[in-house]
């Protein structure tokens, strides 16, 4: 489904392109321009600008151009509609998907029927049936407060418990299908409970709604865990479990642990700004969340392989962010959960102070994975510790730990220093390549004159100059239509760029760019930003609008250079009297 217009124009309203990409690469103005170093391409002197009256940029250096859209996409690597979330999240404008009348409702319906569902299995766990969970839950030294805190309950066993309660509530199997709390069985299309003999921890969005469960078997054999799927209301990529009440607290610091009873047990213990990426591994988007709130991540990971592995992935993860992250190591126990219940809550602080940041942990799980003693061992670790520290960003961080590389593997600190620089130039080459990528993707918009056939030259330039002019005078589309058509331009995204205008300015829908961005390729935005900006502060007429028709209709209407060659001296006199007739009616 297509974004409404009237969702695009507000969002373009709410997001300020000057300051939303000097939130990425600072910007200087000079006259109406804001430039700056080219965030798509290497280089030294500024050639990226910024049009605040167009809500544009356009790259002089590499052609890269577009919208505030346009300009996530690229930065962030999103999908369009993803771009558009993001912006719609940070102008806090919610989706439109969110806004319709009819899926509005349904939506609501669907967090209903969670959070009495919820409700269910509270009241299930202290009764009767629930004597089982609740005996498990006071196992794993949870008590009645911190019950009531989570919203713990208890799924009974059989097979249409919740779906009997929720029907006399008034809700449709539909719903409970839609909502994840029921399944359908294939042989028989039965309706039956998805979550059966289960403790049941309701996860709960940032906004404190109900939006989906983890079940926990009360016995190792089963399946540990059952999480609902994606629901309209539940993205599992997009959610932080306890995210809810860690935002509150007065910290900058997010504790991220691998499951929900880890961090049950850190709030118990007092650290209530510990959160889980539920059942999955961390994304990208669950990054950025916790970003929102926190200067600081301490990974509280399990202490086996697996945790280490999901360590060094979530490093990869925050490096895209801004946050500082610091990786908790302990031994003695499995996860931070069995350490504070063996250790205590005091001892669990302690090994927060003293959690290395992600770089000193890298390195030492590097050593731990390579054979001090031997020289090919030392070897392997200079190689792969020079790869991480020329990551580091700040010279004063490089520097501090080339020192330590140094000492253990009794190399020199200068020649480790070397190394690490000649492993940035190396990288630096690298980006490049990646840069390079943008290009291919944007088609680096400039005009490549080589490409074109020389006798067109005339009628290219002239086309070139119609699309920023409709651009910026959309009400004399209709003075165009009918006459000239995408196929007169000399090139097929010229042309896709044109009958994009048209139609849109002919409905009284260009708005600006954020009104063709999803009509368009990232190589047609870019060219159609470069026009923008060749012509910007240019005052288009109609009798401009006019000129350049002509041109277009008699380079298409009119003989090839070809056949000029070929006429005789009365043919080209009637040619160039039929070519004077357009300008004489004026
Ligand atoms: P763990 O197996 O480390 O869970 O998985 P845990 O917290 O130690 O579990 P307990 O203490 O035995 O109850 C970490 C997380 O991975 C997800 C869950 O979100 C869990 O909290 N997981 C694990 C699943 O989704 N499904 C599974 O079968 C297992
Ligand atoms: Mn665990």
């Amino acid at each position: 489904m297509p974004l409404p217009q009237s969702f695009l124009n507000e969002l373009h309203d709410r997001s300020d392109i000057v300051e939303l990409i000097n939130s990425y690469t600072p910007l200087k103005k000079r006259g109406r321009i804001h430039w700056a170093l080219c965030p798509f391409h290497n280089e030294k002197t500024p050639s990226f600008a910024v049009y605040e009256d167009t809500s544009s940029f356009y790259c002089f250096g590499c052609g890269t151009g577009g919208d505030a859209i346009t300009f996530i996409k690229l930065k962030e690597n999103l999908e369009y509609i993803e771009a558009v979330r993001f912006l719609a999240q940070r102008a806090g404008l919610p989706m439109p998907e969110d806004a319709d009348e009819g899926a509005f409702a349904r939506r609501r319906r669907l967090l209903d029927v969670n959070r009495e569902a919820a409700r269910f299995f509270f009241r299930a766990l202290n009764s009767e049936e629930g004597r089982e969970a609740r005996a498990y839950l006071r196992r794993r030294g949870l008590d009645n407060s911190t019950i009531k805190r989570f919203g713990i309950g208890y799924a009974p066993e059989g097979w249409g418990a919740l779906r009997e309660e929720m029907h006399r509530l008034g809700y449709r199997d539909e719903e409970l299908l839609a909502a994840g709390l029921c399944s359908k069985s294939q042989k028989n299309d039965s309706v039956f409970d998805f979550f059966r003999n289960r403790a049941m921890f309701p996860i709960i969005d940032v906004r404190g709604s109900v939006v989906a469960f983890s079940g926990r078997a009360l016995d190792d054999d089963k399946r540990k865990y059952l999480n609902t799927p994606d629901t309209p209301v539940f993205k599992k990529s997009r959610t932080v479990y306890a995210l809810n009440i860690a935002k509150g607290t007065d910290t900058r610091q997010i504790l991220l642990c691998e499951g929900q009873m880890d961090v049950i047990a850190l709030h118990r213990a007092g650290f209530t700004n510990a959160v889980a990426a539920c059942g999955t591994a961390l994304t990208d988007e669950q990054a950025r969340m916790i970003g929102q709130y926190a200067d600081e991540v301490v990974l509280c990971y399990d202490s086996d392989e697996a945790g280490r592995k999901a360590a060094r992935r979530a490093i990869d993860i925050f490096s895209k962010t801004a946050l500082g992250v610091r990786v908790l190591e302990y031994t003695g126990a499995k996860d931070p959960d069995e350490y504070i219940a063996k250790y205590g809550a005091e001892s669990f602080a302690q090994l927060l102070e003293g959690a290395d940041n992600s770089t000193e942990y890298s390195l030492s799980l590097i050593s731990r994975n390579c054979d001090m003693e031997s020289d090919a061992g030392r070897v392997e670790y200079l190689k792969q510790a020079v790869s991480l520290l020329a990551k580091c960003p700040t010279p004063v961080e490089r520097d501090l730990f080339a020192g330590r590389v140094a000492e253990q593997t009794t190399v020199s600190k200068g020649a480790v220093l070397e190394q690490i620089e000649r492993e940035r130039k190396r990288a630096s080459f690298a980006k490049r390549n990646r840069e390079k990528l943008v290009f291919a993707r944007t088609g680096g918009g400039r005009w490549d004159i080589s490409k074109i056939d020389r006798s067109k030259l005339g009628e290219a330039s002239a086309g070139r100059r119609l699309l920023a002019l409709l651009f910026a005078r959309p009400e004399l589309a209709n003075r165009v239509s009918g006459r000239v058509h995408g196929g007169d331009f000399v090139s097929a995204d010229e042309g896709a760029v044109f009958e994009a205008l048209c139609s849109l300015a002919e409905r009284g829908e260009l708005a600006g760019l954020q009104s063709l961005s999803p009509l368009l390729s990232d190589a047609q935005i870019s060219l159609l930003s470069g026009l923008i900006a060749e012509s910007s502060g240019v005052n288009f007429s109609a009798s401009d609008a006019d000129f350049l028709i002509d041109k277009l209709v008699r380079a298409r209407d009119g003989p090839s250079a070809g056949q000029i060659k070929e006429m005789d001296a009365l043919e080209l006199q009637g040619l160039i009297e039929k070519n004077r007739k357009p300008k004489g009616e004026e």
